[in-house]
């Protein structure tokens, strides 16, 4: 069952497949004869440096992967100098993750009916260090995962929760299902932005975009980031692989904000695909929590150092040694289409 939880996507699931065939359908074009004798990967994120361009994806209930939860995958993170972004249905209390390690951490966030339950959430990841409000914006209502559906599938308590009094028990279909619809508020839309900067300092970044016409209003409502991101297809299904509509969405804000990506992301190759069609970073999902069901922290930082040494073989034999000099002209598309 929690296998199918953290495997799945929505309903035919096309686009899972999707997010990893718009991969396979570009090709890499290496120069050569440059010098890649030191490769550097580092870059800078909202003012924040990292050891490479791959951070952490907020994925919901860590201890369905492993009894250490989410402070096993931010200690991985820290260890590798990579960011966490935490899931608001983290296993572990926002308070609990930040006090286990000194690291740069984002909080995922969903807009809930009760406001004062989600201000409250805001203020506490403010207070607990978090450097950044990562707001998930193709979520009003759960997408139709039929997995977790046949499999009556059980979350956890929620940790961050506890304000919530809300009968999570469902007896047809997912419990996960019956919470989101029983707590996410379905009329968020762009003027709650402003409502978000109102009670936060914190740059805020929008996770979910797949458009230009989305990205332009994101610029406009000032958001500090862009995540691309079909939520690894588990919401609406026959939404466009993330990497088919990145240099879309890169172009809409024309160096406005940083792009991220995220969906598919499972080779070094993959990274060097979506930097060279203009993301700044892009967010792991299911090799991290497939890492920490398998080993625990160690299986988390294994999965980071495999993608960093893959992306920086990558860019030596592309003949890129800085992730600055990953351009346009690295990449081909297949028939000249991405999707
Ligand atoms: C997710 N994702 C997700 N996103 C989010 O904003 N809040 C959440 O709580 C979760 N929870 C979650 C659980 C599980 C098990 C998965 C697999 C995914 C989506 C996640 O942040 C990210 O968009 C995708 O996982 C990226 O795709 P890949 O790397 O899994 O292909």
């Amino acid at each position: 069952m929690y296998y199918d939880y953290f495997k799945g996507g929505a309903e035919d699931q096309y686009s899972l497949d999707e997010n990893i065939k718009g991969f396979q359908r570009i090709m890499l074009r290496p120069r050569v004869l440059l010098d890649v004798k030191n490769i550097n990967m580092s870059t800078n994120l909202l003012g924040y440096d990292l050891h490479s361009p791959i951070i952490v994806a907020p994925t919901g209930s860590h201890k369905l992967a492993h009894p250490e939860g989410e402070i096993a995958t931010a200690r991985a993170a820290a260890s590798c100098n990579s960011i966490m972004v935490l899931s608001f249905s983290s296993t572990c209390t926002l308070e609990e993750v930040a006090s286990s390690c000194n690291a740069i951490r984002f909080f995922q966030l969903y807009v809930y009916r009760r406001r004062d339950v989600t201000e409250s959430i805001v203020k506490r990841a403010e207070r607990s260090g978090f450097k950044a409000i990562v707001l998930t914006v193709d979520t009003p209502r759960l997408g139709r995962r039929e997995a977790d559906i046949k499999n009556k599938m059980i979350i956890p308590k929620v940790a961050n929760y506890e304000l919530l009094s809300v009968d999570i028990n469902s007896k047809d279909g997912s419990n996960l299902e019956a919470f989101a619809d029983e707590t996410f508020d379905p009329s968020l839309s762009w003027k709650d932005i402003q409502w978000l900067k109102s009670i936060t300092a914190l740059p805020i970044l929008l996770k979910g975009v797949l458009t230009g016409e989305d990205a332009r209003k994101a610029v406009e409502a000032g958001v500090s980031g862009i995540i691309v991101s079909n939520h690894g297809a588990r919401q609406l299904d026959y939404s466009p692989a993330p990497i088919s509509v990145v240099e879309e969405v890169v172009q809409a804000v024309s160096e406005a904000i940083p792009v991220l990506l995220d969906g598919g992301v499972r080779r070094g190759t993959d990274v060097f695909k979506a930097l060279a069609l203009g993301a700044k970073a892009v967010m792991i999902g299911r090799p991290v929590v497939f890492g920490l069901a398998a080993q625990g922290g160690n299986g988390v930082r294994k999965v980071i150092e495999m993608l960093n040494g893959e992306l920086e073989l990558t860019m030596a034999l592309a003949g890129c040694s800085t992730v600055k000099e990953i351009t346009r002209s690295h990449v081909q598309t297949l028939g000249g289409r991405l999707r």
